[in-house]
């Protein structure tokens, strides 16, 4: 039997805007405590899809790679804090509801190619900036950063010598405009 593959979409940050969540994650730690996410981890989960086959796997990223995405802009302007796992996160709410709407099409996207319904949970995107971590104080992070987004990635979590390693396994369409 194949491997099952661990698979999500996912928005992965350009090496500047990775180099200014880097930052913000470091110097969090004197609010929030914890472990920084490491810099090539910074990203943003559109869609966590869990364990599929290797068949569903190539699908998948077939059907990733003809995927046309409106290209965007996100405002991260605030922290926020969920308890489970202790994390300490980055999000905010100018363009979030057309991150939504993503969500929303890659979960139909999965459907379609055989993978179960995603449990109806809200959707609220962030970025892990720190694990096991506090609350950060409700004046951070006091900046603002634009993710400006073009494309998705999809990816696949696989466990190695006890953590979780990351690899793109199809990216979408380059959108311009
Ligand atoms: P996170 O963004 O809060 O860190 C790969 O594991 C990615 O999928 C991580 O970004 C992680 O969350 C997210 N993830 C892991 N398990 C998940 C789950 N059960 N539901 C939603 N997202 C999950």
């Amino acid at each position: 039997m194949t491997q099952p593959h661990r698979l999500f979409f996912a928005l992965w940050p350009d090496s500047e805007l990775r180099d200014r969540l880097a930052t913000l994650a470091r110097e969090a730690r004197r609010h929030c405590g914890g472990r920084a996410t490491p810099p090539e981890k910074l990203h943003l989960t559109l869609a966590f899809l869990g364990e599929t086959s290797t068949a569903q796997a190539e699908a998948l990223a077939a059907t990733t790679r003809i995927v046309r995405v409106e290209p965007g802009t996100w405002r991260l302007d605030r922290g926020g804090h969920f308890r489970g796992g202790g994390i300490a996160w980055l999000g905010g709410e100018e363009g979030a509801e057309s991150l939504t709407v993503l969500h929303r099409r890659l979960a139909t996207l999965a459907e379609d190619a055989g993978l179960p319904a995603m449990p109806d949970r809200p959707f609220h995107p962030h970025v892990t900036l720190r694990r096991r971590a506090k609350a950060p104080p409700d004046a951070w992070p006091g900046v603002t950063l634009d993710w400006h987004y073009r494309q998705v990635a999809l990816v696949e979590s696989a466990q190695q010598h006890g953590e979780h390693r990351y690899r793109t396994l199809a990216m979408s369409v380059t959108s311009t405009g």
